[in-house]
């Protein structure tokens, strides 16, 4: 039987147009949908506005619009920016459409079925950007825990039984982790979430007298309905729940073992789809999801990224300087996913350079221009017998299949993506090995010519199909170049195998994949077009923050840091005999600082030490070579800066995740640190 498979992102507030936080999880979303549907499954996908409550009402009134009015804006904005990301999905849900209305009238007379909701009044604090009631002791200095100004609320309002529910949830919690299938992921939310709930929950105000957008309570329409819980019921009511059609409700609203229903949400929304969402759904007697997936936020300015504090990057200007393709793999690749990521235009740029431009477009032209050359345009049919040389390169690919589908079938697309691109770098260091531009000068080896540029096409077709789910459009891409046009089929990772490649298959030699970006003109271009549409933008939201020119105000944070010019300008190294590096190749690698959380000797090992430290929400093991001139408790706690992305290593048996930077002079090594705080995991340039 096929599985089904639901994936839902949140439901996006209208009082802000999309930045690239909210887009990040919906293309991930769209990444998990595609990946399951090259699976197999029978998926469905859906994402969707919020527009009821207090945040969105008082949006509104502030702007003189009407509330219906600031939403059509906002939806408008990202059904224009969906298909320009490829998002694939299959339903987009608004609160304000009847259908939802009756799916949170039937959940609601559900719940107040089974004796779960009451009249009570409230008073405490209430946060406008959270919309959440918060107790007193988690507000401080007139703050919630996100930082939102809360006010003081007193109401007449409805409660839902939530006390009710504590050790239900514990179970569920217990449970399915004991399954192997936990429902709160990752496992750091896991025990965020189980801990809040063991800390004793008090019962839920559901309704606010003092609100007028929202939906009705049922028989007493001075009250509407709290916004989450009207939010929420977004995930059934989208399927028909409480309609006179229920048909997609049946098929996807289902438990495992043969159904999946995953909820993606960034962090700070976890409580809701982890602790509420699952007790109204307990108490309304319906099936629950199957697992809620809390990713981290992407930082700018080492802040949430985030329209309150004003330094959202906005997507227009990015699709228009790299695509689209790049900007879902940059989000994929370089989040490690569950963790906090920092965005930089720089970071973006090199990712398309690196791995894009450098990596798979070059290994795909040189491919297609070898085939084009050496067997007349068309993929060689299999031959008789496949030198060693080939059979490895399946053997490979193979290899990198299985880690790429392990690390997506858990969601760590960050671990995937690199298995793919290990394959890359084989079939490029395969080629550099092979050389068929020097078999092919030799008539006697025809048969090995045509075996290994088979084995270069196969190879490609085999990354295009891989990287689908990521990267759609440049997968196509590849794929016609390569005579086999057309979209992936449904089920086709499912049945991958090496050595599919139609024979015969005529080669299409089309534009590069990636063309390599200038980083400095690129970076330009995305200020540039960042300016233009912070002016031209009158919309219903205020334009993100156009980058002052450095120095003009007083107050202006420091930008990021420019690229700086290339060699053509800056006084030339060579004269103290160095060799001159471009600033790609210098920004290939990926300097962090990371805080040092455990420190301690290696045994049997005079100059080593063993660090473990936090790169921001990851954690390293790093084998230091200093404890001649350091003793363990003189590093704990400190800032340090690691290089991030070098290859692990073994010292003395022990895995070393990244190499510590420290000045190299005759007294031995200093250790590099910082004048004022620095978070972990920010970027050294
Ligand atoms: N309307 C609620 C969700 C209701 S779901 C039943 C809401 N909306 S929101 O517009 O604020 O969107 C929040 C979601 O956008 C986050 O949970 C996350 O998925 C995404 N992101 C917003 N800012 C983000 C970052 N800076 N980084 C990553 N994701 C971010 O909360």
């Amino acid at each position: 039987m096929t599985k089904t498979f639901y994936v839902t992102t949140p439901i996006y507030y209208v009082n802000d147009r999309p930045h690239i936080g909210h887009v990040y999880t919906t293309v991930v979303a769209d990444t998990i949908a595609r990946y399951r549907r090259l699976m197999g499954d029978d998926v469905r996908f859906l994402t969707g506005t919020d527009e009821h409550g207090q945040k969105i009402e008082r949006a509104a009134e502030k702007q003189g619009v009407r509330p219906i009015d600031l939403a059509d804006g906002v939806v408008r904005n990202y059904l224009d920016l969906y298909p320009k990301f490829e998002i694939t999905h299959d339903d987009f849900v608004r609160t304000t459409q009847p259908r939802h209305h009756a799916g949170v009238e039937a959940i609601f007379a559900l719940m107040q079925k089974r004796g779960d909701i009451y009249l009570g009044a409230y008073e405490g604090w209430y946060c406008t950007g959270c919309e959440a009631f918060y107790p007193e002791n988690q507000v401080e200095n007139g703050r919630c825990e996100q930082g939102h100004p809360v006010e003081r609320t007193q109401e007449e309002s409805y409660f839902f039984r939530l006390s009710a529910y504590g050790d239900k949830l514990l179970e569920l919690y217990r449970r399915t982790e004991e399954e192997g299938r936990p429902f709160v992921r990752p496992r750091t939310r896991l025990n965020e979430v189980r801990s809040f709930v063991e800390g004793g929950l008090n019962d839920l105000s559901i309704s606010r007298r003092t609100v007028r957008w929202g939906i009705p309570v049922p028989g007493d329409p001075k009250h509407v309905i709290y916004v989450w819980l009207d939010a929420l019921t977004n995930y059934i009511s989208a399927l028909g729940f409480g309609g006179k059609d229920p048909a997609l409700y049946e098929r996807y609203w289902r438990e495992a073992p043969d159904a999946t229903v995953l909820h993606l949400t960034g962090k700070e929304i976890v409580r809701f789809h982890a602790v509420y969402w699952p007790a109204f759904l307990m108490s309304a007697g319906l099936p629950l999801p199957t697992a809620v997936y809390s990713h981290g936020w992407w930082l700018f300015d080492n802040e949430k990224m985030s329209k309150s504090i004003g330094n959202v990057v906005r997507p227009g200007p990015l699709l228009d300087a790299v695509g689209p393709d790049a900007i879902r793999y940059f989000m994929l690749r370089e989040m490690s996913f569950g963790a906090d990521g920092t965005y930089s235009h720089q970071a973006l740029i090199e990712r398309l350079n690196g791995d894009l431009a450098n990596g798979l477009g070059n290994l795909v032209s040189r491919v297609v221009a070898l085939l084009e050359r050496e067997t007349g345009g068309r993929v060689p049919d299999p031959g008789a017998a496949d030198p060693p040389s080939v059979l490895a390169l399946g053997d490979a690919a193979r290899a990198s299949f299985a880690a790429y589908r392990a690390a997506f079938d858990r969601y760590a697309f960050s671990e995937g993506l690199a298995a793919i691109f290990e394959f890359v770098g084989e079939l490029n260091r395969f080629l550099v090995r092979e050389e068929p531009w020097k078999i092919a000068k030799d008539p006697a080896r025809g048969a090995d010519l045509r075996s290994v540029l088979r084995a270069c096409a196969e190879g490609v077709r085999s990354v295009a199909v891989w990287c689908a789910p990521v990267m759609p459009g440049a997968a196509r891409r590849a794929l016609a170049q390569l005579g086999v046009p057309g979209d992936p089929r449904p089920g086709e990772l499912a049945t991958w195998q090496w050595d599919q490649i139609p024979g015969g298959a005529a080669i299409a030699r089309g534009e590069s994949l990636f063309p390599r970006a200038d980083p400095a003109e690129t970076l330009a271009r995305i200020r540039a077009l960042e300016e233009t549409s912070a002016v031209s933008d009158s919309g219903p939201t205020p334009p993100p923050k156009a980058p002052l020119p450095p120095g003009v105000a007083p107050e202006a944070k420091a930008e990021a840091p420019t690229l700086a010019p290339t060699a053509a300008s800056s006084p030339a190294p060579q004269a103290a005999g160095l060799e001159q590096i471009e600033i790609d190749q210098f920004m290939k690698v990926e300097l962090r600082t990371a805080k040092v959380e455990l420190a301690e000797r290696v045994p049997k090992a005079d100059k080593l030490l063993r660090l473990i430290v936090d790169l921001g929400g990851e954690k390293r093991q790093i084998v230091a070579g200093i404890a001649a001139k350091y003793a363990p408790e003189d590093l704990l706690g400190r800032t340090i800066v690691i290089v991030a992305n070098l290859k692990p290593a073994k010292l003395r048996g022990v895995e070393s995740q990244g190499m510590l930077l420290a000045a190299d002079g005759g007294e031995g090594p200093v250790v590099i640190g910082f004048d004022r705080d620095v978070p972990p995991g920010t970027r050294v340039r």
